[in-house]
């Protein structure tokens, strides 16, 4: 429970907050600096044991652990946050799935010592991003001009160099890309074993072409810029899955009234 009387864990208060940002009818477009500072401000008080993931532990690939040994709590609905997820046992990126609607989807992507995420992009998306533990090198771009089609059906373009090997280590405040700034094509590479809580808004889709992948190619005449052009994963590249074990959520379908959530309280 929060100081404040709270009793939503703190995926639900990140859940809730988002479903008021990013659902249809609340606002429509690009959320604003308030609601972005507002999620942002949700995210940076936010912990791996929020999202029932250890940061800490030993352990093989995958297995669970009670972090309390006290079983007065069993019938609490807390109780389920203790189970935490040990990640320290994994040789791939693996992804925790906690919640996807068609207006946003929040994860967990864990990353082993080395593990690289190949340069996407996050087209017509905003994505805010909190490390939880670890520490990651991250370098970015952002379009100079819409990407097109090139050469049949791979597209590509002109890019702004937003971040170059960027070292970011937990803990820091989360980080927020919008779809033509703050780095939306963007290549992660984990120094340390490392876990990053993803908002994706909308979320990634497949079918739509979100996200591609792209190759880079600095333009010796024009420092800062690269060429982008669409390439293939790599071939031995896989993300695995692990289930969520944190705090369970409630989902709204779509609330009625008696939610009421006060963007002037996180501002
Ligand atoms: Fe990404």
């Amino acid at each position: 429970m929060d100081d404040d009387g709270d009793r939503r864990s703190k995926v639900q208060r990140l859940y809730d907050a988002c479903d008021a940002v990013f659902s249809p009818g609340k606002k429509g477009g690009l959320p604003t600096l308030a609601q972005i500072r507002w999620l942002r401000g949700i995210l940076d008080g936010m912990e791996a044991a929020d999202v029932g993931i250890d940061a800490g532990a030993g352990g093989e690939e995958g297995e669970m652990r009670s972090s309390s040994s006290s079983s007065d709590d069993e019938a609490s609905p807390m109780a389920a946050a203790r189970r935490l997820l040990s990640t320290r046992g994994f040789t791939r990126i693996t992804y925790v799935h906690i919640h996807e609607c068609d207006d946003f989807s929040m994860g967990v992507f864990c990353f082993p010592a080395g593990a690289t995420l190949p340069l996407h992009d996050h087209p017509h998306m905003v994505v805010l991003s909190k490390l939880l533990y670890g520490s990651m090198r991250v370098s970015s771009y952002d379009w100079v001009t819409a990407p097109r089609s090139r050469s049949g059906p791979r597209k590509g373009g002109l890019a702004k160099v937003v971040a170059v090997d960027e070292l970011r280590e937990a803990p820091c405040r989360a980080s927020v890309l919008f779809p033509r700034s703050g780095g939306n094509i963007h290549t992660l590479t984990a120094a340390t074993p490392c876990a990053l809580l993803d908002v994706l808004a909308p979320p990634y889709a497949e079918d739509l072409g979100r996200p591609s992948t792209f190759s880079d190619m600095p333009v010796p005449s024009l420092s800062g810029f690269a060429v982008l052009e669409q390439a293939e994963l790599p071939e031995d590249f896989r993300v695995a899955g692990a289930p969520y074990v944190g705090p369970e959520l409630v989902v709204s379908s779509k609330k009625g009234p008696e939610l009421v959530v006060d963007m002037d309280l996180y501002d």
